[in-house]
Order: C-alpha cells, then structure tokens, then sequence
C-alpha cells in the first residue's frame, strides 16, 4: 500500500504538477540566462552518456594530416567560431545568449572523441541551440572539423600556427 501511494505520487503527481505549471506558463523559456550548475551537470553527462554510446563503433574514415586538420580549422571558423568563439576572440553570442551556453572551445577543447563530435555535429543536441548539420555539409567535411577539434589541446606545429596566427580564413 505505502508503495503504490508512493508510486502514484512520485510517477503521476509530480509530473502532472510540472506539466501544469508549464501550461500554465509558469516555467522560464527565456535563452539569456544560465543554467544552475546541477542542472548543466547533468544534463552534459546525458548528452555525453548518449553521444558515447551512440559512438561506439564509428571509425574516423579520414586519415589525420596536417591538411585535413587544416581543412577542418578552415570549416570551423566559417561555420562554428560565431558560436563556439576563436582563439581570443570568445563568441559573446554564443556564450551569453544560449541556454545551455555554446562550450568556447578555444578555451576548453571538448573532451569528446572525433566520432563523437561526428555525431553532435551531424544530428546536433536536442533542445539546444545546436542543429544538426545533416544535409548541409558533406560527411567528408564534417569529419574534417571533428578530427580538428578532437585534437585541439595536441595540435601538430603548423596547425597549431595557424591557430594562433588566425590564418588560413
Ligand atoms: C548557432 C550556434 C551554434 C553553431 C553555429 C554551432 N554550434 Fe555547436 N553547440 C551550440 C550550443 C548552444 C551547444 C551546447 C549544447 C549542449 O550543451 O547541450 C553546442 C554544442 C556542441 C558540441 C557538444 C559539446 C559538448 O561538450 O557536449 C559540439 C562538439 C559542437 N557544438 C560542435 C560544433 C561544430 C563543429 C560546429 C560547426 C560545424 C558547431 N558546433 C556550430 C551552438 C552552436
């Protein structure tokens, strides 16, 4: 008996509250504010969790030379550096106006595998300012950025040059 009441109001209740509340309108929707520090905990271990075990038998088909990282620094800063910010140059944007924030990633490197990254680029993170890119960029290039960000913080000398020195555009 004591389980089922605590089965109904844990199971039921609680969700049915909270989907009033926001029938309601009384759940925040606004973009510009920042998420608690328990609430991106644990909503970055499921995205990791997922992006992981999603990852898990997907092989980077490109071989990592200095070009293809180069390529990928290329793509990155025309189609990713708005959000994700350059090296000195954070996005305000992204790092401000998204809930969750976009990672700066010159600051901290993703800690994520070139497949997984592959897989957050291509199908983008649900309920968060990151699309997917399925369909508007190639595979090949999607790759390129991956492998590019998966070795942001072990960069080879003339990728980690063009780094810093902002070429090539
Ligand atoms: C319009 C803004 C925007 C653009 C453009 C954008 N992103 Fe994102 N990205 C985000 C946001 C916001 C998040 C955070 C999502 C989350 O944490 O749930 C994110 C998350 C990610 C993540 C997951 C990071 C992690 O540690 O969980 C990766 C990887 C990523 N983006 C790569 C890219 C790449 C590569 C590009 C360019 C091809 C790109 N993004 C373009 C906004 C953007």
């Amino acid at each position: 008996m004591k389980f089922l009441t605590g089965f109904l109001l844990g199971g039921l209740a609680l969700p049915a509250l909270g989907l009033a509340f926001g029938f309601r309108g009384a759940l925040p929707i606004a973009a510009t504010s920042f998420p608690p520090e328990w609430e991106s905990r644990l909503v970055g271990r499921a995205v990791t969790a997922s992006l992981a075990r999603e990852a898990e038998w997907l092989k980077n088909p490109l071989e990592v030379t200095d070009e293809t990282l180069l390529a990928g620094l290329k793509r990155y800063r025309t189609g990713c550096a708005g959000c994700h910010g350059d090296l000195g140059h954070p996005s305000h944007w992204g790092a401000r106006n998204f809930y969750p924030p976009a990672p700066q990633f010159a600051e901290r490197p993703p800690a994520l595998t070139a497949p997984q990254i592959f897989l957050a680029v291509k199908h983008g993170i649900r309920y968060s300012g990151m699309g997917g890119w399925d369909g508007e960029m190639p595979d090949e290039d999607i790759w390129r950025v991956a492998s590019f960000l998966a070795r942001l913080d072990s960069m080879p000398p003339r990728v980690a040059d063009a780094w810093k020195t902002g070429a090539p555009k």
